[in-house]
């Protein structure tokens, strides 16, 4: 897509993605002349795979503390100036079709392409112009302003937007970009790594669990110690490397190479309670007493996998084996061995430290004119729509400034 008249503009974003678009029509719709330069051929790939294709574009409970940071409180003023209602509102004039699916997560009836055309149309209310495929090879800065170097030819601009996003799914086109201009205007940058994205054990540690492959469950998980505890209540989904499905993703943010999680499979119950209770009251074994709370295929697993006998009735069973085994149900420790990288992450936590940036515009306090926006600073979303409200926030904050 080349639409481009000039070669000079107010504006240049590097990025069609969901922050990019957003920063380009609001700068272009106040007036200003923008090129959005992308080295993708099609616009916002990641809003087209994300929410298994229909975009779980916002949350509406959405406040600064679903965010990680270094810098807690960097994120608040741009969440506070552009809500999930006021995102919602958008979607609502061109008539997007929408439902909640759970804990104020917003997605499309349809298609996450509602969104992208949404966006594109915005900018075309703007007069945004493009350079798509395109690469950049070089930012300098000149007297004019920054110069960009692309196998185009080089653009001038006199606000530059960076809104290349961070290293999650590098087969869609994620770059270390964002990073390397950081680095080259001297910025700080908190170490990336992956984020919401499974976790993996080693081999011998995981061979027990590999039969319970597929299975899905409601959990509490948890990490951290004391302050630092953080816990979710999500599904848990066993899979032939690891764990996944939300609870992981979720405390995966939160995880440490080398730190264990507990899971907590019957977050409602005190399991060896129970079963002491249930020793003068029941004939059950052990394996059909806990058919009654877990899946049958899960319980057999885990009973084997943690070395205790589903035949052994549990009115024959002492209280001190019925309590190891409600620590294992309640309060089992695991400790990843790492992640499935940024080849399954959704996100890239770290980035460029918020330290360098004003909240209000997302500008480098030391290099006035060049802007971070979205997955690439350092504020990263929990699952469920955060990310992009952060997206839409970040955007609108440095398209209003510039
Ligand atoms: P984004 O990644 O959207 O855009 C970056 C753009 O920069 C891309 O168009 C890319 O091609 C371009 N680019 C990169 N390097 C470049 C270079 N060197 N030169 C030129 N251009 C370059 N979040 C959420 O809130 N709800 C959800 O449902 C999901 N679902 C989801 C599913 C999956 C599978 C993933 C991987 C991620 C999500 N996310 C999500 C996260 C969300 O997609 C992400 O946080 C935002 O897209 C980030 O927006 P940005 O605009 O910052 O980067």
């Amino acid at each position: 897509m080349t639409t481009e008249k000039t070669s000079q503009f107010d504006v240049v974003v590097i990025g069609a993605g969901a922050a990019g678009m957003m920063c380009a029509a609001v700068a272009g719709q106040a007036g200003k002349s923008v090129l959005v330069i992308d080295h993708a051929s099609k616009l916002a790939e990641k809003i087209r795979i994300s929410g298994g294709g229909r975009c779980n574009f916002t949350n509406m409970h959405a406040t600064p503390n679903n965010f990680l940071s270094d810098n807690a409180h960097f994120c608040k003023s741009a969440l506070a100036r552009y809500t999930p209602q006021d995102f919602l509102s958008l979607v609502k004039r061109y008539k997007i079709a929408f439902h909640e699916k759970h804990k104020g997560q917003l997605f499309c009836d349809d298609s996450a392409e509602d969104i992208i055309r949404m966006l594109k149309s915005e900018c075309d209310l703007g007069k945004v112009q493009w350079r798509m495929p395109c690469a950049v090879s070089e930012v300098l800065q000149s007297e004019q302003g920054f110069v960009i170097h692309t196998d185009r030819g080089p653009v001038i601009a006199s606000n530059l937007v960076i809104a290349t996003g961070g290293l999650s799914i590098p087969k869609i086109g994620a770059t270390d970009f964002s990073y390397r201009i950081a680095k080259q205007f001297d910025l700080k940058i908190v170490e990336p790594r992956p984020a919401l994205v499974p976790l993996t054990f080693d081999a011998q540690t995981w061979e027990p669990f590999v039969p319970l492959s597929g299975i899905s469950l409601e959990v509490d998980i948890e990490t951290g110690e004391k302050k630092n505890k953080i816990v979710f209540r999500e599904d848990l989904l066993f899979t032939h490397r690891g764990l996944s499905g939300p609870a992981i993703l979720q405390i995966s943010s939160y995880w440490s190479s080398g730190q264990s999680i507990r899971v907590n499979l019957l977050p409602e119950l005190d399991i060896a309670e129970e079963l002491i209770a249930a020793k003068t009251t029941t004939k059950k074994n052990l394996a059909n007493f806990l058919a009654a709370y877990l899946p049958a295929r899960l319980v057999d697993g885990l009973l084997l996998a943690h070395g205790f006998d589903g035949n052994l009735k549990i009115a024959d069973m002492q209280d001190k084996r019925l309590r190891q085994l409600g620590e294992k149900l309640n309060r089992w420790e695991l400790v990843p061995n790492g992640s499935e990288g940024y080849r399954k992450a959704e996100v890239t936590r770290g980035g460029v430290n918020t330290r360098e940036l004003s909240q209000q515009s997302m500008m480098v306090n030391k290099v006035p004119g060049l802007y971070f926006i979205g997955e690439a600073v350092d504020v990263t979303g929990w699952l469920g729509g955060f990310n992009f409200q952060w997206a839409w926030a970040s955007g609108v904050a440095a398209g209003k400034a510039i």
